[in-house]
């Protein structure tokens, strides 16, 4: 990984023996330095003309094995990865890190009328916490949390699901996706970041990476400060800062 020459941030700093420091420290320091507590962290991979999945919810390949190593990058440094219940459908992830060294996430699932499989991957015993939110009771596994609306009326509102994580003990949430998830999280102003993987890739229809309340005028969009890093693959990833 390499930072984009055309971006205009100052030169890679050096250490003492002049070698250049992995610019992955950069990109990684606003995790390990978070001063929020809970620190919300989005991820979207897409293509240049802004779709994380076809029409038919095909997105695996999208990114590469760059953008692949990249999640499981994020997966690693988070406590507990969030999923829509449209991605576990559409993908049927495990949400655990294979890809690089490091532990696994907890995993937390919306599916607020347990639409999804009680087979799902997701779900499989290994060690690693697992909660859906749901109001369905029906055959969830007896070791999963099921947190719905007995628990807090309000419980589906964003920013009371991030409470409920940081109730148990999980401070660096990430929303991995997919679109809808991630949407409301922005809409409700509870992102810190977002890393945007955009592959040199033109799938002309598909999925929407965001799809957020409408807005009239430009001054009205989000305009997150944000830094660009090259990857293998032709990938430029975009760390955004939302909360500047
Ligand atoms: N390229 C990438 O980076 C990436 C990452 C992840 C996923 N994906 C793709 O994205 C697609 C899925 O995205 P999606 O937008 O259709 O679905 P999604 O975001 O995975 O799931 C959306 C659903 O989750 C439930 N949900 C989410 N937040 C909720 C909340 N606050 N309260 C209540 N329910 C909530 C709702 O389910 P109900 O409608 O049942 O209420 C909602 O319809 C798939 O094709 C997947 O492959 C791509």
């Amino acid at each position: 990984m390499r930072r984009d020459p055309n971006n205009h941030a100052r030169e890679l700093p050096l250490n003492r023996r002049e070698m250049p420091i992995d610019p992955l420290s950069a990109l990684f320091e606003p995790l390990r330095q978070h001063r929020a507590s809970p620190f919300v962290i989005a991820q979207l991979g897409q293509s240049l003309d802004g779709r994380i999945a076809t029409p038919t919810g095909k997105s695996r390949d999208i990114n590469g094995c760059s953008g692949m190593d990249h999640l499981h990058r994020l997966r690693a440094l988070a406590d507990v990865v969030v999923v829509g219940v449209g991605t576990i459908i559409a993908d049927d992830p495990q949400l655990t890190t294979r890809r690089v060294p490091g532990r696994s996430p907890a995993r937390a699932v919306i599916d607020r009328t347990g639409r999804s499989s009680r087979g799902s991957k997701w779900l499989r015993a290994d060690g690693c916490d697992r909660i859906v939110f749901s109001e369905n009771m029906q055959g969830w596994p007896d070791e999963v949390e099921r947190i719905g609306t007995d628990h807090d009326p309000d419980i589906f509102e964003p920013a009371r699901l991030i409470a409920a994580l940081a109730a148990r003990g999980h401070r660096i949430i990430l929303i991995e996706g997919g679109s809808s998830t991630i949407s409301r999280f922005i809409d409700a102003r509870l992102v810190n970041r977002i890393h945007i993987c955009l592959a040199p890739i033109i799938l002309g229809s598909g999925r929407p990476g965001l799809n957020l309340k409408p807005i009239d005028e430009l001054d009205e969009a989000l305009r997150p400060r944000a830094q660009s890093y090259l990857l293998d693959d032709g990938n430029i990833l975009y760390d955004c800062d939302l909360h500047t």
